[in-house]
């Protein structure tokens, strides 16, 4: 039997169907600007966010640092949470690639009051804070959305200090169907996105920046000297497509497994598809668990990490969660 893999959602494979819709991909070349695929999906990620325009990049981590790049001028600030994958797993790109100074919160879901505390506006002789990231949902917060109104009361502290605000929206998705939020609202609140079509959806690659017009035209040259511009990148656009198409609302069955999961495990409610769970020693139980064929990760000393996804149905979360619970009770 093959294992029940529920390190990451990026570990979907193609669907049958969207590989058709991938190999049936009118394609051109998209550093001209000619990939008519690449441009049918820009226009339509730009729609749903209410956004003018939307840039197709490789991956999230890329989308983010344009993103942030876009917002926050060399030497000055990024405020985000010390959990943020931006400044977790993107290894010291904001740094290295814009010459960003971060500074954190405590992990986990901002709160408008506390943001509104830490934020320097220019004037005070410390380094100004340009811009705040905000992760939806939050991938070490357990999936956790930040729910609408935090947002907009985010948006209101931000712009009365003249700071701009990115969203790594990897997974805002799943936060949009789990909260019943339409993607637009969440597009509005943010000067730049980061939105991911792997992950959840399913898709082999792709993420957009979503944006203006001005700040469209900049994420393609940075997108082109990061080395991210592509020729027929229609075949990829075509598997984005497909997957708003014909993945986003599924993502309901997954906050359901992962709820499955979260009940059998006793670690309380879950708002999406990640189940973080405290153990005793992470590293030994998720061994255990490899040995009886389900696969998870290891996000900390104490913690695991469970991910549903498209390749997980209702028998492969009922069987993780058997097999994580007998290794919890022992
Ligand atoms: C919240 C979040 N942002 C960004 C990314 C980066 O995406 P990618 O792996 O496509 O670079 C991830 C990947 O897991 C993520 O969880």
């Amino acid at each position: 039997m093959p294992p029940v893999d529920l390190r990451s959602d990026t570990l979907t494979r193609p669907t049958d169907a969207m590989r058709a819709a991938m190999a049936g991909a009118e394609v051109g070349d998209d550093v001209y600007g000619e990939d008519p695929s690449v441009n049918r999906l820009e226009e339509q990620v730009a729609d749903l966010f209410g956004h003018e325009a939307a840039v197709l990049v490789p991956s999230g981590t890329m989308g983010n640092q344009i993103g942030l790049r876009l917002l926050v001028p060399p030497a000055e600030e990024l405020v985000c949470d010390a959990d943020s994958h931006v400044v977790t797993y993107e290894h010291g790109a904001p740094a290295l690639h814009g010459g960003i100074q971060t500074r954190t919160l405590p992990g986990g879901l901002l709160d408008a009051d506390e943001v509104a505390a830490f934020l320097r506006p220019p004037g005070w002789g410390t380094v100004a804070t340009s811009a705040v990231s905000v992760e939806q949902t939050h991938n070490r917060g357990g999936g956790a959305v930040h729910p609408l109104p935090v947002l907009q009361r985010l948006r209101e502290v931000t712009a009365a200090a003249g700071v701009a605000m990115h969203c790594d929206g990897a997974r805002i998705w799943n936060a949009a169907i789990a909260s019943g939020t339409d993607l637009e609202e969440y597009g509005r609140l943010f000067d730049t996105l980061s939105v991911c079509l792997s992950k959840g959806l399913g898709a082999p690659v792709g993420s957009l920046v979503v944006t203006d017009a001005t700040r469209a035209a900049r994420a393609r040259v940075m997108r082109k000297r990061l080395g991210g511009g592509m020729r027929q990148a229609g075949v990829l656009a075509a598997a984005g497509s497909y997957a708003l198409e014909h993945h986003v609302e599924r993502l309901a069955d997954d906050h359901r497994r992962a709820q499955l999961i979260a009940d059998a495990l006793d670690v309380g409610p879950v708002d999406t598809n990640i189940v973080a769970v405290q153990v005793h020693d992470a590293v030994a139980v998720a061994a255990a668990a490899r040995e009886h064929g389900v696969l998870v990760s290891v996000v900390g000393p104490r913690t695991i990490r469970l991910v549903t996804h498209l390749d997980v149905d209702d028998a492969g979360a009922q069987r993780a969660a058997g097999v994580v619970g007998e290794l919890l009770a022992r």
